[in-house]
């Protein structure tokens, strides 16, 4: 993912231009849009560049020599506003920076591999956890052996590969034994203390799950640890209850509008005719807009519209909690008690 080469978009054809391509020339330039259509982005979305710098504040204040704890970044927000898909780009970027700058084989011959990435499933143990990480590096030991067999196995790698950041996306999904997840807790500063890595976690809901909590007991006491060393960054979907936040909506969709490629694409097609609906379709949500577009461009262009129009986008599902609050948004939006555009537009 590191190396790969920007997508390759399709030039843009007038309908006169289509209308001249034979059938298996017109059928191949349609798979090329509905993979592109498909992988839209990621967008510089102003949620994105301010975790980005968050994030790199945080990762090089933590170049310390020795054995001196990491600070830890843990980004806690709700799900479709865009974590993965951000935190994957800063990997992407800080792999690049780190192999551009120290080589592509460490000095004792092994592959450099700066970012290690684990993505949780459902309930995770802790001893899956560490074979998660072996099976990042395709470490012959991950088959067979414990939870501490294992975390050896796994610090080894990371020794090697010289790795600096250790990504765990969805964290909700490891097991918490108790309520206030203390075992957890305790295996992260086991990392913080033994890994010499940057500890980066990524879920929804982890301050509800005490990852940040301070108390007075015991208990409460081994969370603070991890709550004092780790610093807690969010991510908000659109507002547009303040001017910025509606330039800053508007500036997304003029950025998607840029990017399509349907023949009857004007400027203003989404970015002025569609602000509203979109914003009531999405709540602002990145994800939700997201897939509306790339379904709606998919049906533009497999029926020949060859545009997005409230009319196409009607016919398209979206996922089932912004179809929920849609209703309420839309009223809203109907009545002008909310505005999505902004007043000045200096896009
Ligand atoms: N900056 C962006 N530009 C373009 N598309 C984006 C951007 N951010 C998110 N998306 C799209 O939104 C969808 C949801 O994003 P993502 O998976 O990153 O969210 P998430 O916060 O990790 O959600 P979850 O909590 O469910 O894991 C993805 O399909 C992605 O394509
Ligand atoms: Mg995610």
């Amino acid at each position: 993912m590191a190396d790969a080469p920007a997508r390759k978009r399709p030039d843009k054809l007038t309908r006169r231009q289509l209308s001249r391509l034979g059938e298996l020339a017109l059928a191949a330039y349609n798979r090329e849009r509905r993979k592109w259509h498909a992988n839209l982005g990621p967008l510089r979305t102003p949620q994105l560049k301010a975790l980005h710098e968050d994030l790199w504040d945080i990762f090089d204040s933590n170049d310390h020599d020795g054995d001196k704890v990491k600070g830890g970044m843990a980004i806690d927000a709700f799900p479709g506003l865009g974590k993965t898909t951000a935190v994957l780009a800063f990997a992407r970027k800080l792999h690049r920076r780190t192999i551009q700058e120290e080589g592509k084989y460490t000095d004792e011959g092994h592959e450099r591999w700066p970012v290690c990435r684990v993505g949780l499933t459902s309930n995770t143990g802790m001893r899956d956890f560490n074979r998660a990480i072996l099976e990042y590096y395709g470490h012959p030991g991950r088959f067979t052996g414990n939870t501490a067999d294992f975390g050896y196995r796994a610090l080894d790698s990371v020794l090697s590969a010289e790795t600096k950041l250790l990504i765990v996306d969805d964290l909700h999904f490891l097991k918490w034994r108790n309520k206030n997840g203390v075992e957890v807790s305790n295996h992260f500063k086991y990392i913080a203390n033994e890994f010499p890595v940057t500890l980066l976690l990524v879920g929804v809901g982890l301050e509800n799950r005490g990852l940040f909590d301070e108390g007075g007991s015991y208990e409460d006491a081994v969370l603070a640890q991890t709550g004092r060393r780790t610093t807690r960054l969010d991510m908000d979907p659109f507002l547009i209850t303040s001017e910025e936040g509606r330039l800053d909506w508007r500036n997304t969709l003029l950025a998607i509008e840029e990017r399509l490629v349907l023949a009857d694409n004007r400027p203003g097609m989404i970015a002025d005719d569609l602000s509203d609906y979109l914003f009531a379709r999405s709540t602002g949500h990145i994800g939700s807009l997201m897939t509306l577009i790339n379904r709606g461009c998919q049906r533009a262009v497999r029926t020949g519209a060859e545009r997005l129009d409230q009319n196409l986008l009607d016919q398209v599902k979206n996922d089932a909690a912004s179809e929920k609050a849609r209703e309420e948004l839309t009223q809203a939006l109907a009545a002008g008690r909310l505005v999505s555009r902004p007043t000045r537009t200096s896009a």
